[in-house]
């Protein structure tokens, strides 16, 4: 039997280590939350990083004791690898570019030196512990030159890549310093995935253009061996999610959490106030500036709707020690504190904003309570908060308002979808979601429900599986 192993720069779980003892916490982030499910249920090894540099051999020791019960074995960074691997190259380069954010994006040449040294970490890591023809699943845009480190080093291991990501147009890609680097480090896969048809798209015009490969279809035809690239768009756990919010419905609200009770508090007795609901990690690619300035904008329009709407906006802390999310963070705070000093009243607050994450029981009841998600990244690989969103909606009872550019609106065609940038065209569409008949809200919900239902997390899983497979059966056939 060939193992599956999967890796990715962050495990599904962080170690939290206080003065006395070290804990295990899940990860925030579409990847991790989307395929810790498949992992769990598949007898899979998990390799990555913890969070944590731990400080002794005994430290280290305990840590790599407790991540085994998840089936996780640690890759640890030292300080100078996450300050120009993660901080630097990872999510100072590659992030920014990859979102189309050019003016972050810093060009470094220790930060390159450093990528490619805890690439090779990685891919040191997986080859101690893979056995002759194993799977290997490497994940996302930290880990770029693994799949051609280990073919290379490991031509007997089946290697998988998926992209989490946007992959830009060529004319982006283009400016990169170590473009040829990044692009042949990502062909070492047999099979490339993405979650759109564009991104594919885009990958195939850099591979033929930077590196003049020929291309049939989906094949990219290298000397001695073809690479395939198709499109799997990600999904969620969608049972879970339904169960569980199926099981908060049922629950008297003294059971249900404290943010769950102060918001039954906030529409007791108005039955017209409503709540608008956001979450994401605080970063610049999520639009959160411009989700609060159409949220001005709509309060100023519809003067109606002050005192009878808030927006809850949960924003989870991330990559706080790079600077373009400190001045985000800044940036964000002010925004929120001018909107609440200039249209909040003793009993009302327009924007109901925590800065912190939540447990997902929290996460589920704060679905099940909104009337409308808001969500508005400027870019976005997938954003898989769209598709809990729904999920946990078994009222029906919700509108979705979803950026164009966010991944999932190729799949959620019946949100009301806009332009992040259009400040007034995301002002009306709040007033449409508020407005909207519920059989309107419902038919939506249901459509997108079914969808996303029937290609959940593990279907997902499966046929990216499914079509390794038959990449190196057709590889075989080749020689
Ligand atoms: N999430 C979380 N803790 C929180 C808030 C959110 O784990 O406090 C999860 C959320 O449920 C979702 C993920 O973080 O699964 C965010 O994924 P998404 O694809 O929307 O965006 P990403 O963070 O990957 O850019
Ligand atoms: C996105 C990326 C993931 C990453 C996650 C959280 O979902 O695609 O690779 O793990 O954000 O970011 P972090 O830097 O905390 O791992």
């Amino acid at each position: 039997m060939n193992r599956l192993i999967i890796t990715s720069n962050r495990l599904p779980v962080s170690i939290e280590k206080s003065e006395k003892s070290l804990t295990l916490t899940p990860s925030a982030g579409g990847l991790a939350t989307g395929l810790k499910s498949y992992h769990k249920e598949n007898d899979s090894v998990w390799i990555g990083w913890p969070g944590v540099t731990p400080t002794t051999k005994k430290e280290a020791g305990e840590i790599t004791a407790l991540l085994e019960q998840e089936q996780c074995l640690p890759v640890f960074l030292s300080e100078e690898q996450i300050v120009n691997y993660y901080d630097g190259f990872s999510n100072a380069t590659l992030w920014p570019l990859f979102h189309y954010f050019g003016e972050f994006t810093e060009f470094n040449e220790t930060y390159w030196e450093s990528y490619y040294q805890v690439n090779l970490q990685f891919a040191e890591a997986i080859i101690a512990n893979a056995k002759e023809n194993d799977t290997v699943w490497v994940h996302d845009y930290q880990l770029l030159l693994v799949p051609n480190i280990l073919r290379e080093k490991r031509p007997d291991l089946r290697i998988g890549f998926f992209l989490h990501i946007p992959f830009p147009s060529y004319e982006l890609i283009r400016i990169l310093p170590w473009r040829e680097e990044i692009i042949e480090g990502m062909l070492g896969a047999d099979l490339l995935g993405f979650h759109t048809y564009d991104y594919a798209r885009h990958f195939i015009s850099s591979v033929k253009r930077l590196l003049g490969h020929d291309v049939e279809f989906n094949q990219i035809k290298l000397e001695n061996r073809q690479v395939y690239i198709d499109v799997f768009p990600m999904g969620i756990d969608y049972n879970k999610f339904e169960k569980l919010a199926l099981e908060v419905q049922s629950k008297p609200i003294q059971e249900r959490s404290k943010e769950h009770q102060d918001i039954d508090r906030f529409l007791m007795g108005k039955p017209d106030r409503k709540i608008i609901l956001s979450i994401d990690r605080l970063d610049y690619t999520k639009g959160i500036p411009e989700r609060l300035k159409a949220f001005r904008h709509f309060l100023n329009k519809y003067p109606g709707y002050r005192e009878q709407v808030s927006l809850i906006m949960l924003t989870v802390p991330s990559r706080t020690d790079v600077e373009q999310y400190q001045n985000l963070k800044n940036e964000v705070d002010i925004l929120v504190g001018n909107i609440n000093g200039e249209f909040g009243t003793l009993n009302w607050n327009p924007v109901i904003y925590f800065y912190r994450s939540m447990p997902f029981e929290n996460l589920i009841e704060l679905y099940s309570s909104a009337d409308v998600a808001l969500l508005t990244p400027l870019r976005d690989g997938m954003n898989l908060v769209a598709k809990e969103y729904i999920a946990s909606k078994v009222n029906h009872k919700g509108a979705l308002i979803l950026s164009e550019m966010a991944g999932a609106s190729r799949e959620l065609g019946e949100a009301i979808s806009v332009n992040p940038n259009n400040i007034p065209q995301t002002a009306e569409a709040i007033y449409k979601a508020l407005t909207q008949s519920d059989k309107e809200r419902e038919k939506a919900v249901l459509a997108m429900q079914k969808r996303i239902k029937r290609y959940d997390v593990h279907k997902w899983a499966s046929e990216f599986m499914t079509a390794l497979k038959s990449t190196i059966e057709k590889q075989l056939d080749h020689h």
